[in-house]
């Protein structure tokens, strides 16, 4: 139903938790030099993440985990009441998180150079997961068949737009210093590798005892036990299976082939096209 979702510049969003002034007043975002932006397409690994980002912040600030979190993060484009005096008051490094599209992140953020990681998960696994999600989560339509689902998925009309359209745009920043691409796939293999290559963008210097804890909390099974807590009534809809590969669970071969080659006519013998190898 329409009044579930709105576009704004030509992309859907959800009604319950965007609105376009506020989309519109993001221009208007202070940007301080060491914010931290974490930037993922829906369903990529957003939360996991944010998990990694909040607790490596949190150790760096004070070389041990915060036993309670300080407040320090936001969703940009999120509806909240005095959304800007809140952003101002936020302790630093603040951390924005966020699912716009390259285009509609404020361009101070990347003039100001500020910190820039990114999440990419294989697009099969993407539109699984946001599948299950529109269906189980009541402030978004529901969908009668995971083929209307694909449809949608690969034409773009999907809330946040098309996979692709990220995807393509991220793909010309692979090599900014200030801006770090890594995949969902890469922390299932390597989740305390990964969490190490995070630190070492964000310049902290912590201890492998550190990094090991970090890497232990953010294991799916560690943070969906807790998600009842962390996450509320959205905890079964974010955490669902956490797996590589569920795609081949409910994708026909042609849907399959439709999606290896929207992703070779956009991505082939790109740099992120290669990363996102799946
Ligand atoms: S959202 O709604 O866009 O913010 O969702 P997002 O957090 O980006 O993505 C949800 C999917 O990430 C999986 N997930 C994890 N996988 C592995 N390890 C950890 N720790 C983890 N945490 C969340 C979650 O299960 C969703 O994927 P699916 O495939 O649906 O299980």
């Amino acid at each position: 139903p329409e009044e579930l979702l709105f576009t704004y510049k030509g992309v859907l969003y959800p009604t319950t938790v965007c609105d376009a002034e506020t989309l519109q007043a993001l221009n208007t975002l202070e940007v301080r030099k060491d914010d931290v932006f974490l930037v993922v397409y829906p369903k990529c690994g957003t939360n996991w993440a944010r998990q990694i980002l909040n607790d490596l912040v949190s150790a760096a600030s004070k070389n041990k985990l915060e036993v309670s979190p300080v407040e320090r993060e936001q969703m940009l484009e999120f509806r909240v009441p005095e959304k800007f005096q809140k952003i101002k008051n936020l302790p630093s490094p603040r951390i924005f998180i966020t699912h716009l599209h390259y285009d509609n992140i404020p361009k101070a953020v990347f003039e100001a150079k500020v910190k820039v990681l990114v999440v990419f998960r294989n697009p099969k696994d993407a539109a699984v997961s946001y599948y299950h999600f529109y269906n189980k989560n009541p402030s978004l339509p529901s969908f009668t068949s995971w083929d209307e689902f694909f449809q949608k998925f690969m034409s773009g009309e999907v809330c946040w737009s098309s996979y692709f359209d990220h995807a393509l745009a991220w793909n010309e920043h692979m090599d900014e210093e200030n801006i770090m691409i890594i995949t969902y796939e890469e922390m299932k293999e390597n989740l305390r590798g990964e969490v190490k290559q995070i630190a070492d963008f964000l310049g902290f210097s912590l201890s492998e005892e550190m990094i090991q804890t970090i890497a232990e909390n953010a294991t799916f099974q560690s943070m969906s036990n807790k998600s009842q807590e962390t996450h509320g009534k959205f905890a079964p809809v974010l955490f669902r299976k956490g797996d590589v590969g569920d795609w081949k669970n409910l994708f026909t071969e042609a849907q399959s082939q439709e999606v290896d080659a929207k992703f070779e006519e956009c991505l082939a013998g790109t740099k992120l096209g290669t990363k996102l190898k799946y």
